[in-house]
């Protein structure tokens, strides 16, 4: 790791012991490591359009919004199911895994600890991670546009498009994904989860977001704003950067478990 990167890596991990209260928010970048895709990374030149970021591909205003699940349910719920099976496929990598043991270990010590994620893929959850607020919801679960009621489908692939709810008998109830989609307003109890950990966290990191999608990428700010010091783990700069007490430029496979491992080892 080079100079500068260490000593920011050090100087984070220092902060972190230190800190009574830690709040974190994560981006698909995390879960770049576990084979899924990103939204929107620096264009990969050499890497194929099917591995390239999900947004160079799809367009999101035809996939990812309620005009567009209104007007083609049928397309829309095939591209989530499609996505569904590959977080399903997925595994949690260091990352995830590193975030799980700082929870443990501050929790232990009478800490307490929040993680804000925009990931829909339940990746946290698999690796141990207990007090994960989904601000954009989960792809792992799929509601009725009647009833709202949940239902978690079986792990392969659906069978039918768009698929009808089995709670309602009026064919129009459909499922759909219990994701945020572009237009729809983030749960209220996620909104306000994240600006209490905003709030009063000491120290706030945010790992592997662009930074480009509000309101997840003001709490950093706000924390900021109440007094935390701030940690960004991105391999690119992003908007918040020069706003960060430290800017880690390193895949957050490789940071944090060597961060744990220097609040552990001094
Ligand atoms: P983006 O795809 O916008 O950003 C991913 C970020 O991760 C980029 O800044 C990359 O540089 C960084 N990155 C890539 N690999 C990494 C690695 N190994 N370690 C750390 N960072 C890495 O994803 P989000 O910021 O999560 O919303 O996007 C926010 C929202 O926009 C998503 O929740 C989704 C999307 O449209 C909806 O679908 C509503």
């Amino acid at each position: 790791m080079l100079n500068a990167m260490h000593h920011a890596v050090q100087a984070a991990a220092n902060a972190l012991r230190a800190a009574r209260r830690i709040a974190v928010l994560t981006g698909a970048g995390i879960s770049a490591e576990s084979g899924l895709r990103t939204f929107r990374s620096a264009a990969a030149p050499d890497l194929p359009p099917d591995m390239q970021a999900l947004w160079k591909e799809f367009d999101p205003q035809t996939l990812a919004t309620p005009e567009a699940f209104a007007a083609n349910p049928d397309l829309v719920t095939r591209w989530y199911d499609w996505r569904r099976i590959g977080c399903l496929a997925a595994e949690p990598n260091a990352g995830h895994l590193a975030l799980a043991e700082l929870e443990r270990g501050l929790v232990q010590s009478d800490g307490s600890y929040t993680l804000l994620t925009q990931n829909v893929d339940r990746l946290h959850q698999r690796a141990g991670s207990r007090n994960v607020v989904e601000l954009h919801g989960t792809i792992i679960v799929w509601r009725c546009t009647r009833c709202g009621e949940e239902t978690e489908p079986a792990p392969e692939p659906m069978t039918e498009f768009p698929p009808r709810a089995p709670c309602c008998r009026d064919p129009r109830a459909l499922l759909r994904p219990d994701v945020v989609w572009f237009g729809e307003a983030l749960p209220d109890c996620a909104l306000r989860a994240a600006s209490d950990a905003a709030e009063s966290c000491d120290v706030f990191m945010s790992i592997g977001t662009s930074s480009m999608v509000y309101p997840a990428a003001a709490f950093v700010l706000q924390a900021a704003a109440n007094g935390a010091r701030t940690v960004e783990i991105n391999p690119d700069p992003t908007p918040i950067s020069p706003r960060m007490d430290w800017s880690i430029r390193a895949k957050a496979g490789d940071a944090l478990p060597r961060i744990v491992e220097l609040m552990r080892t001094g």
